[in-house]
């Protein structure tokens, strides 16, 4: 795609990466991906707002073919999907500087090798002139690093916001043509990037209200020319109570798990809780990271495998506790043939799950009457359980 014009002098030059399926090797991307890098041409300066995945600095190359100088090169954040190219530019301007804040400097050295002398480093709320034009650095630690910041705009009232309001989607459209088709791909990126920082999060979107923002232009994904829209979702992700969900990932060996859940998953259903259930023999991680924002609680189904969970729950389990997701309450249930401490060590594999642990149902062999009961026990206190909580 050629550069795009945002609005005068101030352009879109990055790449969509329509193929790639797979990001840090571990989250899916069912939809491709974009960097978006953006130039920023005032009265007497020229600023680049991050660069792309040096898989793509061909297409960068081709979209800064007529730009003769760049004075300054603005990192928001070091990660590589963002920074990789960052010594390329550097190269091509050799008059450039780049612009982060003092933990950036220190990131983009230790991955890139920049040196120092190529650096100036930003305050929180520190102004850089252009011209007629003024960009204003943020600090916004945790999204999503602890060195990143936001760049806003003034004078065109343009926030840069990073990875932060991103979304995984390669497209053609510039800005979010139908906001109900962006909300997905918005909220998985959310669950996979995000959700652990939401503490952070919160703190920066009550900040962003003082600023008057037009346009926000994301490093992942279409920008947005209707603010509240992704904003509004992100309030509602970050600070609302959860749902009236169960999140239920799970594997069956041999059936009886399989049984269990089959079970378990109408009677609550017949309590009137939504069920999400994911079979992690063919699951897309990044459903179950998303069906966790709003969920209440999470149980984990497993067969026992040598005594302890089944692998493809245990990384479903390292996944949930990496995102800290705002869950109230964790069980498990499962099963096992001849021994089991499977349950046990679930437990200890989510200590920063800070949700209260209802007892757990593990059968041996196929399940039976007083096992369902068990299971009809368990649901029936969650249902309770959401309903005290008033999670609609
Ligand atoms: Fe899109 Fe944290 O990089």
């Amino acid at each position: 795609m050629r550069a795009r014009q945002i609005k005068p002098g101030v352009h879109w030059v990055g790449a969509v990466d329509w193929d790639r399926r797979l990001f840090d090797a571990l989250i899916p991307l069912p939809d491709g991906t974009s960097y978006n890098s953006y130039l920023v041409q005032g009265s007497e300066k020229v600023a680049l707002i991050d660069t792309v995945d040096p898989a793509m600095i061909h297409l960068l190359d081709g979209h800064l073919e007529d730009v003769p100088v760049i004075d300054y090169l603005v990192a928001n954040h070091g990660e590589q999907d963002h920074s990789g190219s960052i010594p390329w530019v550097l190269e091509k301007y050799p008059e450039a500087k780049l612009v982060t804040t003092p933990k950036g400097k220190d990131i983009l050295m230790a991955m890139l090798h920049v040196p120092d002398q190529r650096f100036v480093t930003v305050g929180d709320g520190e102004t850089l002139s252009l011209g007629d034009r003024t960009l204003e650095f943020i600090h916004a630690p945790w999204v999503h690093w602890p060195e990143t910041m936001l760049t806003y705009l003034a004078e065109e009232r343009i926030l840069f916001s990073c990875d932060l309001f991103g979304s995984h989607l390669a497209t053609t459209d510039l800005f979010v043509t139908d906001e109900s088709q962006i909300y997905e791909p918005a909220k998985r990126y959310y669950a996979e990037i995000m959700m652990p920082f939401r503490a952070s999060i919160e703190k920066h979107l009550a900040r962003l209200e003082g600023y008057d923002i037009d346009v926000i232009a994301p490093s992942h994904g279409p920008l947005h020319a209707r603010p509240h829209f992704i904003v509004d979702a992100y309030q509602s992700w970050v600070c609302e109570p959860p749902k009236n969900v169960v999140v239920l990932p799970y594997v069956s060996m041999h059936g009886s798990t399989q049984m269990m859940v089959n079970h378990f998953v109408e009677v609550l259903a017949d309590e009137g809780v939504t069920v999400r259930q994911f079979n992690l023999a063919d699951s897309d991680v990044g459903k179950l990271a998303m069906a966790m924002v709003d969920a209440a609680t999470l149980v984990i189904g497993t067969p026992t495998v040598l005594v302890g969970p089944h692998p493809a729950v245990a990384h479903a389990a390292f996944l949930a506790n990496a995102l800290r997701p705002g869950l109230r309450f964790v069980s498990i249930i499962g099963s096992y043939g001849w021994g089991s401490k499977a349950a046990d060590q679930l437990k200890a594999m989510i200590p920063n799950l800070k949700a209260e642990l209802l007892d757990p149902v593990i059968v041996k062999g196929l399940p039976g009457e007083d096992d369902f009961r068990a299971l009809d026990e368990l649901a029936h206190t969650i249902a309770e359980k959401h309903r005290q909580q008033g999670f609609a």
